[in-house]
């Protein structure tokens, strides 16, 4: 029986490439998204991924929606945490409000779906987590002190979850991407943008694709030595 896989904002940008990776790979997969629901029927249509509609920073529509995906899927085997949001400012802009929603979406995110699919995981011994944590958490951003945190955070939490779940072979393991060709990316200024690929030592911005390749080869059943690990990609930009 082919294991079911949740992506967590898998239905567009990296998150579509990760699904699609796992689907390839013979996977049942699942996405899920918070809001744009035409990029979510755009992608079921053209991939046959069903997508669920959840916020991944609210602990209870996590366990509705994990509830929901088992009744009508499958309990999940494989879960990459890639949901995501910037809400970039400096210090003296940011506030509480960009601070607290940074931190839940991408750092809380992984707490609530790791805990949620943790005691099924553990009951069958098998179980892969890959969370996609960033370049900006390994080396820190300017205007980002949420985002390095939360991303900074998804490190530490991958090592020590990694810990716990060896015993009933989990494996969790991080993805840092650099700067990858998405909407995310699209937002930063051109000229911000162009300096930023000129310090990229493969001259190019990340394609989703090369991300998604990295959690295809981490969730694979015989992937069961690795564990605890955050793989860098982003094109030699950052060697960690
Ligand atoms: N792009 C890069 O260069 C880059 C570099 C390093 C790390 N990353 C990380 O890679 C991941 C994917 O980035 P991306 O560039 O592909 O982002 P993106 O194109 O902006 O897509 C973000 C995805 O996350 C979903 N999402 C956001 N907030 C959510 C919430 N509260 N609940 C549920 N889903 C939520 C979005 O759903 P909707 O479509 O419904 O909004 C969308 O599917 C993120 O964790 C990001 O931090 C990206």
């Amino acid at each position: 029986m082919a294991r079911v896989a949740l992506v967590t904002g898998g239905q567009r940008g990296i998150g579509a490439a990760i699904s699609e990776a796992l689907q390839a790979q013979g996977r049942k997969v699942v996405a899920s998204y918070a809001g744009n629901d035409a990029a979510a029927e755009a992608f079921t249509q053209r991939t046959g991924i069903p997508c669920y509609k959840f916020d991944v920073s609210d602990y209870d529509q996590c366990a509705t929606a994990i509830a929901k995906i088992a009744a009508e899927i499958g309990p999940i085997e494989i879960l990459v945490n890639n949901a995501g949001i910037t809400r970039d400012g400096t210090m003296k802009r940011m506030d509480r409000e960009m601070w607290d929603a940074v931190i839940d979406t991408n750092l809380g995110s992984c707490f609530n779906l790791a805990k949620l699919v943790w005691d099924g995981m553990a009951a069958r011994k098998f179980g892969r987590i890959v969370n996609i944590g960033s370049i900006n958490g390994q080396a820190g951003q300017y205007g980002q002190v949420n985002y390095a945190a939360a991303k900074s955070g998804i490190h530490g939490f991958t090592k020590a979850l990694a810990q716990e779940g060896a015993r009933s072979q989990i494996t969790v393991n991080a993805i840092a991407p650099g700067y990858v060709d998405t909407e995310m990316v699209r937002a930063v200024p051109p000229d911000v943008l162009e300096k930023i690929i000129a310090r990229i030592p493969m001259g190019r911005l990340g394609r989703a694709y090369d991300i998604a390749r990295g959690v295809a080869f981490l969730t694979a059943d015989d992937a069961d030595f690795i564990t605890g690990s955050t793989l860098s990609i982003n094109g030699g930009q950052h060697m960690y």
